[in-house]
């Protein structure tokens, strides 16, 4: 629980950022929109500030955060920027690429987090709402999906407030988000090979898949993004008792996208999970969605969201 029960929510002009900017100095939590989902973030310097998220959201200890940095001369005060992590970043960034480098031993950041790792995940991200908040504050910002833990990621302040109303400061209302799934993250090893720990909107030639369940990429559960309620993958109708989210020829209860476009599937698939959740069916049924391009992105959520909690 942050300081009090009261969640403000402000329309994400001047104002607003000025507000949220003052909340964050003074080491509370402020929901802000990126070009993925909604980050919940906090000032990254301050363990204090960092237990919070960790508090708002339920979130196990060991899952560590994303950096969220202005550029990359800020990422590196925080981190060694090999050369091929220099490219990336100067090839996506601003963006939704999150790189996992080796931790520089004199960072300013709270230990909690990269949750004891040698290395931080770190992203400059493109949304202007969060852009404007980096420049008006003098830390970067540690920022999960604005969430609680295990739950359907948000791209609207309401999706914010749907489960974490009273557990934060402020939600910066911004409008829906527009890629819809969150940062592709990849870690830059030594030796500058790739390898892509979650898959997102940036697709890179050469990154290698993790292993499923690897230490390296902790908060990859196979149980997150859980609409609360049984879901059933590959349908092509509904079975009674189902909320049937759509897919080009399969139209159901919503659709992620009657076109069958996969980037508007990506960028409506929490919203059509939310609503899922939201509605009186007990169980959820999903129409197929090609793997391929963001489509990969939106199986590994779905086989997620698809998965029993432990
Ligand atoms: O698009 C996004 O990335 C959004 C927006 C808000 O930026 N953020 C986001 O954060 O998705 P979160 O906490 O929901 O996911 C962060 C992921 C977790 O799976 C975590 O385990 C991984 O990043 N991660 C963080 N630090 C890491 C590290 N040092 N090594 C490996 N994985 C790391
Ligand atoms: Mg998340």
């Amino acid at each position: 629980m942050s300081d009090k029960n009261l969640t403000e929510v402000l329309d994400a002009d001047a104002q607003g950022i000025a507000r949220a900017a003052a909340i964050l100095d003074s080491g509370r939590l402020v929901a802000v929109p990126t070009e993925t989902v909604y980050g919940l973030a906090a000032r990254a310097d301050s363990a204090e500030a960092v237990a919070k998220i960790y508090a708002a959201k339920g979130r196990p200890d060991f899952n560590p955060l994303i950096v969220h940095v202005r550029d990359i001369e800020q990422a590196g005060e925080l981190a060694e920027i090999s050369d091929a992590a220099r490219s990336l970043a100067e090839q996506h960034w601003p963006g939704p690429l999150t790189l996992v480098l080796p931790c520089k031993p004199e960072a300013k950041l709270a230990g909690a987090v990269t949750a004891g790792l040698p290395t931080v995940a770190l992203r400059a991200p493109a949304h202007p709402v969060m852009q404007a908040l980096l420049e008006a504050v003098d830390f970067p910002l540690a920022a999960p999906s604005a969430n609680r833990s295990g739950f359907i990621s948000p791209t609207t302040a309401c999706h914010v407030l749907a489960s974490l109303d009273g557990r934060i400061d402020l939600v910066l209302d911004g409008g829906p988000t527009q890629a819809g799934v969150e940062s592709t993250i990849v870690a830059v090893r030594a030796d500058g090979s790739l390898e892509e720990l979650r898959p997102g909107p940036v697709a890179l030639a050469g990154a290698h898949r993790a292993e499923a369940g690897g230490v390296e990429a902790p908060g990859q559960l196979a149980s997150h993004y859980a609409p609360g309620k049984p879901v059933r993958l590959n349908a092509d109708h509904a079975e009674t008792g189902e909320f049937l989210i759509g897919f080009g020829a399969v139209s159901g209860d919503c659709t992620l996208s009657a076109a069958g476009d996969l980037t508007e599937a990506a960028s409506r698939l929490y919203d059509c999970l939310h609503r899922g959740a939201a509605s009186e069916k007990q169980r959820i049924a999903i129409a197929p969605v090609p793997e391929e391009g963001i489509g990969i992105a939106i199986n590994d959520r779905l086989r997620r969201a698809a998965t029993p909690p432990d």
